[in-house]
């Protein structure tokens, strides 16, 4: 081990550097006040929250190999499958090519934007016709309560005849026409069925909302199940409206939202980007980033702090460079600042939130994102610093650079509320004020209101 010293002088290197700095392995790296700062270059798992035991449909990281891991790869090719349905009562009025059309050019698009070029979604579809079900599409009561998908799914493979024992997939598709009005949404079931024709890991089922609200971007939603991510909105039960916890910054909360890519964290959970494009902060201290926006490929992508083995506090940036198929907003763009919990389900708890920086404001398009839909900071709008005073953390933008921002993160090491997130108990706010000191430099500084809730686990099968 280097003496202090020596770790001292690599720490003066160190402040004045943007982006990524060589560390000697295994080392310390101190800031001037002594502060322990880490990077992620090579201290990777500091920042990468374990998932909890029991399931992979969470925020944390599964290891590979693991017995919880996802039955379909995040990078790579993934090996799908995609046949069509109609009904007795409901003859498809459309063709197998117009549904294709609208549901697998666009997805697999999004994948090898969002992914940079990491996830390959490869469709075998059998355009030869529409497999006409056994019972009327009224049958299989897709209301949101009581969607009888095990039987819709055991009629479609019974008609189809699939046959996956020579050739194996890692997802199914099941596309109904057009007519088939009440097959309403579309659920997916990430537990193995076992059918004459083999078996099938994945199943999604898709439904009209589809056409009516959400576009191909759905594939994307249910896809991201099977490769692993769970639901980022607040469910039926909770009368929140969707945007509640998300606004439209991660498809997962949003189909339709207004930067419908997927958070940073998501991606790096994914294998879509490598650990030196995180920034671990893991102890109090300050420290100095250059974030390079989540929708284009290179740089680094997001800040963590660490707040404890199940929470996080992240900070991100989107922007005007983004690729048309993960844009879908003139709202503001700039610095996103979330809080992951690997405990959080969305029957009750945000696995993700994000903190508004303008909890004045009405929101700028309510009907694809709510009232988040303002809540970045955006420096090209003259807003420099946010302050959250429930986790101790100041950040500054000190520039922003063709997209990128230049930011300086204050941490008191302070970690809100979210340690104490055990399934089932709602403990009262441990936060205080902010010390003196740390946050008296910034300007225009906003705040998040410090609302939490807490809640169990559980794991459901079918995800919609
Ligand atoms: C098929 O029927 C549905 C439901 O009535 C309708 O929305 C759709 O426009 C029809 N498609 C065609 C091509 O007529
Ligand atoms: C992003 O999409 C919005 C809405 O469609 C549009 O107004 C804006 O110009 C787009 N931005 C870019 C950079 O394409
Ligand atoms: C987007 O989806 C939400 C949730 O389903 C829905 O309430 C909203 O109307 C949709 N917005 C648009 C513009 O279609
Ligand atoms: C800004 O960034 C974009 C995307 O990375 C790049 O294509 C472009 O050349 C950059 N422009 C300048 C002036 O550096």
């Amino acid at each position: 081990m280097a003496p202090s010293s020596v770790l001292l002088a690599i720490l003066s290197l160190v402040s004045y550097v943007h982006g990524h700095v060589v560390y000697p392995p295994d080392s310390q790296v101190l800031d001037s006040d002594g502060h322990v700062r880490l990077h992620a270059s090579q201290l990777t798992n500091v920042c990468k929250l374990p998932a909890p035991l029991g399931g992979y449909l969470s925020e944390g990281h599964v290891p590979k190999g693991s017995r919880n891991s996802p039955s379909a790869p995040s990078v790579g090719t993934l090996k799908a499958k995609l046949i069509f349905v109609d009904f007795p009562d409901t003859p498809a009025n459309d063709t197998t090519q117009t549904l294709y059309n609208d549901l697998v050019p666009g997805s697999q698009a999004w994948f090898k934007t969002s992914s940079y070029g990491r996830l390959k979604l490869s469709v075998d579809s059998d355009m030869t016709k529409f497999y006409r079900m056994p019972k009327a599409s009224t049958a299989y009561t897709f209301n949101r309560f009581g969607a009888k998908q095990e039987l819709y799914i055991k009629d479609a493979l019974a008609v189809s005849a699939l046959d996956f024992r020579a050739k194996k997939y890692d997802v199914l598709y099941i596309m109904p026409t057009r007519a088939a009005v009440e097959i309403t949404f579309s659920p997916t079931k990430i537990s193995p069925t076992t059918f004459a024709g083999g078996i099938i890991p994945n199943i999604v089922t898709f439904g009209q909302d589809l056409h009516l609200k959400y576009g191909f971007k759905l594939l994307n939603h249910e896809t991201g199940h099977v490769i692993g991510l769970p639901d980022l909105y607040p469910s039926d039960s909770t009368g929140l409206p969707r945007g509640e916890w998300v606004g439209g910054f991660d498809i997962m909360g949003l189909i339709n939202g207004t930067h419908p890519d997927y958070f940073a964290w998501h991606k790096w959970k994914l294998g879509w980007l490598n650990d030196e494009q995180i920034d671990c902060v893991a102890a109090a201290g300050s420290s100095k980033h250059s974030l390079a926006p989540v929708e284009i490929p290179g740089g680094v992508k997001a800040i963590v702090v660490k707040l404890s083995a199940t929470s996080a506090f992240v900070v991100e940036v989107r922007s005007e460079l983004a690729p048309q198929v993960v844009n879908n907003t003139a709202c503001p763009l700039g610095m996103v600042v979330y809080t992951v919990n690997t405990l959080g389900t969305n029957s009750r708890v945000p696995p993700i939130l994000v903190l508004n920086t303008h909890t004045n404001l009405p929101g700028c398009a309510i009907d694809r994102g709510g009232r988040l839909t303002t809540a970045t900071v955006d420096f090209s709008r003259g807003e420099k610093s946010f302050k959250s005073v429930p986790y101790g953390i100041n950040i500054a933008i000190d520039g922003v650079r063709n997209g990128t921002y230049d930011i300086t993160v204050s941490w008191n090491g302070m970690v809100g509320s979210s340690s104490a997130a055990v399934p089932g108990s709602l403990s009262p706010s441990p936060w205080g004020g902010f010390p003196k000191g740390i946050g008296s430099a910034f300007g225009e500084d906003s705040e998040e209101d410090g609302n939490r809730k807490q809640t169990e686990l559980n794991g459901p099968l079918t995800e919609d």
